[in-house]
């Protein structure tokens, strides 16, 4: 498929969208959104690919947040709607049955920080910038800002950002567990691939079932939480993966797992 506004390039069973309009510094316009999400479906009609990286082009962005030139002569039923179509977006990248990592390459602010967010989890180059700078335009975060970040760092943490509408550099970010690890920005790409080969060489159904099992629980009680997980589990045992990764550890060699 063609793209104007990313890059989905496929390399073995990795999948990688490239967003990719390094001029705005990558920043989300609607066309560049509904891009991301054809970019998703193809991903997902796509069987072959285990995991997806999302990334930005260029060395100086990830994504510097919706495209506020697009965004400035809105209404509100307009700005409804781009809030709306962003949190489907991000929707669509959470929901992926398939692990998703973000590879944060420079500034993620705004609409970055959030897309970032709604990736399973965040590796980062140490030139990256996290914030929601959003008050600071007279708006605040509407792409699920006020809602994932203060689940992943906490309320107060991130009503700090958001209120102040500071950035915090890479390593400030891995401090308050926005990003799990931190490398230089010439090796992001290579140990981000490197985790996700590593993700890829496991038994999909089971990392498919366990994201569908932590998001799922995450909101639920502890108990109906760890129900579903009981569930989940028994249908691992449905599968040849399961016979095969046992049977591979009992016969002391590596799995050939087929993903069924
Ligand atoms: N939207 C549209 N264009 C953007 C943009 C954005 N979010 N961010 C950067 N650009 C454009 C700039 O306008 C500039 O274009 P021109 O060359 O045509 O002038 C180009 O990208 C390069 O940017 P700068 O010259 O500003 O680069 P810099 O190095 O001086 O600064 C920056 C980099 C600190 C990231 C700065 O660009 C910046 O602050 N960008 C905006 C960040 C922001 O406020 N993001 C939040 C957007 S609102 C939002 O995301 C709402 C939501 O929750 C959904």
């Amino acid at each position: 498929m063609e793209y104007k506004n990313i890059l989905l390039t496929m390399e073995g069973e990795l999948g990688i969208l490239t967003i990719n309009r390094p001029k705005a510094l990558n920043a989300l316009n609607i066309e560049t959104l509904q891009e991301i999400q054809m970019g998703i479906q193809e991903v997902k009609g796509n069987p072959a690919l285990k995991v997806l990286i999302l990334t930005g082009a260029g060395e100086k962005a990830f994504v510097a947040g919706a495209d506020i030139t697009e965004m400035r002569g809105m209404n509100s039923i307009e700005a409804l709607s781009f809030s709306r179509l962003g949190h489907l977006t991000l929707k669509m990248i959470q929901d992926l049955d398939r692990p998703v990592i973000a590879a944060v390459n420079g500034f993620a602010l705004g609409g970055g920080t959030e897309i970032a967010v709604a990736c399973d989890f965040i590796y980062a180059s140490e030139n990256a910038r996290f914030g929601v700078p959003e008050v600071t335009l007279g708006i605040f975060p509407g792409f699920g800002g006020t809602q994932r970040l203060p689940r992943l760092i906490g309320k107060g943490r991130a009503k700090e950002l958001i209120f102040s509408g500071k950035m915090v550099n890479a390593q400030e970010a891995l401090q308050m567990g926005i990003v799990n690890k931190v490398f230089p920005l010439t090796s992001l790409m290579a140990e981000t691939k490197k985790a996700a080969a590593q993700i890829a060489g496991n038994g999909s159904i089971g990392v498919r079932l366990a994201k569908m099992v932590i998001d799922a629980g995450f909101n639920m009680d502890l108990t109906e939480a760890c129900s579903l997980e009981s569930y989940a589990f028994s249908i691992g045992f449905t599968t040849e993966d399961q016979k095969e990764g046992m049977t591979a550890f009992i016969e002391k060699r590596k799995p050939n797992f087929k993903g069924k």
